[in-house]
C-alpha cells in the first residue's frame, strides 16, 4: 500500500470542526488526501484547516452547511465539484448527543438528534453517492464510512441517552442498506462505532465519563478512555485499500464496552 494511498482524492468529512472529525480529517490528509471539512461552525473549521496547513500541503474547501438541511447540503455539493473532480471519502461524522429517557424526551429534541444524526447522513449520502459510483477510481470507486456508536448496538442500548441509541441504531441500519444498495455501484459503506471516547461531545472531562459509566455500572475491560486518534486509525484502514473488500459492517472500538455490559 503506497505511503499517499489518498492522494488524488477528495475526502469529505462532516463535522470536521471538532473531536473524531477533526482526527480524521489530519489523518486523511497525512495520506494525502484533498479535504471537505463541513461543519455547521465555521470558525471551527477554520481551525482544523490552520492544524492542517501547519504539516500538510492539501487542498481544502470549507463547507459552512447545515446537514440537516437538504438545500444547503445540494449547495455544498455544487461547491465540491466546482472545485473538485471526485469524492472518494464521505464521512458521515457530525452528530449530537441530547436528551434522556425516550418517553420523557421533548418533541424538539427528538427532533434535532434525528434531523442531524440520521437525516443529515441520509441528506449528505443521497446528494453525493451518484457521483461516487460514476468514478474511474478501482476496484473501489467511492468509501462511505459512517460513525454511529455503540448506544446504537444491540448491547449498547443505552436509556440514559435514549433518542441518540436510537438514532445510531438507525445510522447502523443505514450502513448495511446503503451497502446493499450500493454494492453493485463499487461503493463500499462501513460503520465505526466508538464506545467512551474523551472529545467535546463529553465535554473533553474524563471525570464526566466516568461518571457516565458508574450510572449504568459499566466496565471496560481495557480500562482507558478512547482518543480520537484512535477512531482516526479505524476510518484510515476503512479508507485503504487494505478494506477494500469489506463492506455493510460495524467495527466496535470499544475497550470491550459492550461486551461487558450487563454481565461484569
Ligand atoms: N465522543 C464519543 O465518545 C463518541 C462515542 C460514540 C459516537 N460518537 C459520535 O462521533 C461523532 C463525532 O463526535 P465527537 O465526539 O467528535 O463530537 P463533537 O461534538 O466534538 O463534534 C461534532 C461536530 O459536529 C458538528 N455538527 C453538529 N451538528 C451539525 C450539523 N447539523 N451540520 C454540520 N455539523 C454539525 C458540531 O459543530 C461539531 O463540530 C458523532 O456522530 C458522535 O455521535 C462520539
Amino acid at each position: 500500500m503506497s505511503e499517499k494511498f489518498l492522494e488524488g482524492r477528495v475526502a469529505l468529512v462532516t463535522g470536521a470542526g471538532s473531536g473524531f472529525g477533526r482526527e480524521m480529517a489530519i489523518a486523511f490528509a497525512s495520506k494525502g488526501a484533498n479535504l471537505v471539512l463541513n461543519d455547521i461552525n465555521l470558525e471551527s473549521i477554520e481551525e482544523t484547516r490552520e492544524i492542517i496547513l501547519k504539516t500538510y500541503n492539501v487542498e481544502m474547501l470549507l463547507a459552512k452547511t447545515d446537514i440537516s438541511d437538504f438545500n444547503q447540503v445540494k449547495e455544498m455539493r455544487k461547491k465540491v465539484f466546482e472545485k473538485f473532480d471526485n469524492l472518494f471519502l464521505l464521512v458521515n461524522n457530525a452528530g449530537v448527543r441530547e436528551g434522556t429517557f425516550s418517553l420523557v424526551t421533548k418533541e424538539e429534541v427528538y427532533n434535532k438528534v434525528m434531523d442531524v444524526n440520521v437525516k443529515g447522513a441520509w441528506n449528505v449520502t443521497k446528494a453525493f453517492y451518484r457521483k461516487m459510483s460514476k468514478q474511474d477510481f478501482k476496484p473501489i470507486a467511492g468509501k462511505i464510512i459512517n460513525i454511529a456508536s455503540c448506544a446504537g448496538t444491540e448491547c449498547g442500548v443505552n436509556p440514559y441517552i435514549g433518542i441518540y441509541s436510537v438514532s445510531k441504531a438507525a445510522l447502523i441500519a443505514f450502513t448495511k442498506l446503503w451497502a446493499l444498495e450500493l454494492g453493485s455501484s463499487n461503493i463500499a459503506v462501513n460503520a465505526i462505532c466508538p464506545g467512551l471516547f474523551l472529545t467535546p461531545m463529553y465535554k473533553n472531562n474524563p471525570e464526566f465519563i466516568r461518571e457516565f459509566m458508574r450510572r449504568r455500572n459499566v466496565k471496560l475491560p481495557i480500562d482507558r478512555i478512547g482518543e480520537s486518534k484512535q477512531v482516526a486509525d479505524v476510518a484510515l484502514f476503512l479508507a485503504s485499500p487494505a478494506s477494500d473488500y469489506i463492506t455493510g459492517h460495524n467495527i466496535i472500538l470499544d475497550g470491550g464496552m459492550t461486551i461487558s455490559v450487563n454481565s461484569l
